[in-house]
């Protein structure tokens, strides 16, 4: 199917003799105020609801729960869980085995059946069997809305709101971007799609993901920087934006666009100094593409065009 003059890539959905997780099932978080977060990320768009003492965050466009927030002490980076092919479950199995890397029992209130390990940074990570949610194939832009001869803008009275259609990737701090590297290519199978030296990388999942479905920014430790939400386009971006600021939440990053990954951006600051993208338009790695991957200089790493980011947009609020 053409869309903008292009063929439609619809490739496999798996990469051959891959062993990896193919998406990023779901992040978790504790804050010290549940009341606040349900409130954010409400305003946000997303779907938030109470389950089990903890938040669960979905969005709006269906059932798929992308994130946990719990409450503690302070604001802190709790799990990550990956999702895995049942076909891959036995040789995931030899590989920890293989590389000696230890089981953990579930965290508290998380019990499953799920595979529980710590990463090198020492955050639970948990790798279990579960449907894809990573995105199949690249959703090409609509064309526009208008033909010659009528407006294509809604009234500022009518123009609603945003509400994000999925999760897009979770950028966290690590204390060591080289051994992030080390473990999530080698126990979890993902690829390093780009980095800048050893201060930031980003990594794709095997079987068709975005550019990242995570991405690690270095730091003295652990923390959680931003989750990503992916929008229709560059308006529902503006339009998110505009929301958030009429709410008091006016703190942010953007309207930009990132060189690595190419999505344009806006980043809303949360109320304990980290971040909620609305994300557009970045670029997705086919199971049947080896992407040439590269290390790029800071100028050419960050963003092509943009406000300059707030002073602390790069510092890690979680390290006490
Ligand atoms: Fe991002």
């Amino acid at each position: 199917m053409a869309a903008h003059g292009r063929k439609k890539r619809n490739g496999p959905m798996k990469r051959e003799r891959a062993l990896g997780v193919h998406s990023l099932d779901r992040f978790g978080y504790e804050v010290p105020n549940l009341a606040v977060a349900e409130a954010f990320h409400r305003a946000f768009g997303l779907d938030v609801g109470e389950e089990g003492g903890a938040l669960a965050i979905r969005t709006t466009h269906g059932p798929h729960r992308w994130g946990t927030i719990m409450e503690g002490p302070r604001k802190r980076l709790h799990h990550l869980s990956f999702g895995l092919f049942e076909e891959d479950l036995p040789g995931f199995a030899r590989r920890l085995q293989r590389l000696g890397v230890a089981r953990i029992d579930p965290p508290k209130g998380l019990e499953s059946n799920g595979i529980w390990l710590r990463d090198h940074d020492g955050t639970a990570i948990e790798v279990k069997v579960a449907d894809k949610v990573s995105p199949a194939a690249k959703k090409y832009p609509r064309a526009a809305h208008a033909e010659p001869g009528y407006g294509a803008s809604p009234k500022r009275s009518l123009s609603g709101r945003t509400h994000p259609q999925r999760l897009s990737h979770v950028l966290l701090f690590t204390a060591s971007v080289d051994k992030a590297i080390e473990f999530y290519t080698r126990v979890l199978g993902l690829r390093v799609s780009d980095r800048s030296a050893s201060d930031i990388v980003f990594l794709h999942a095997p079987h068709g993901s975005d550019h990242h479905v995570i991405a690690f920014l270095r730091s003295g430790g652990p923390g959680f920087h931003h989750s990503s939400w992916a929008v229709n386009s560059v308006h529902e971006i503006g339009i998110g934006a505009e929301r958030m600021a009429e709410q008091g939440h006016a703190a942010g990053w953007g309207v930009g666009r990132h060189v690595l990954g190419s999505n344009y951006f806006y980043y809303v600051r949360d109320p304990w100094g980290s971040y909620c993208e609305y994300s557009y338009d970045i670029d997705f790695i086919p199971a049947d593409v080896d992407w040439r991957s590269g290390d790029y200089g800071p100028e050419d790493s960050f963003y092509v065009w943009g406000p300059k980011p707030p002073a602390d947009f790069g510092t890690n609020f979680e390290l006490a």
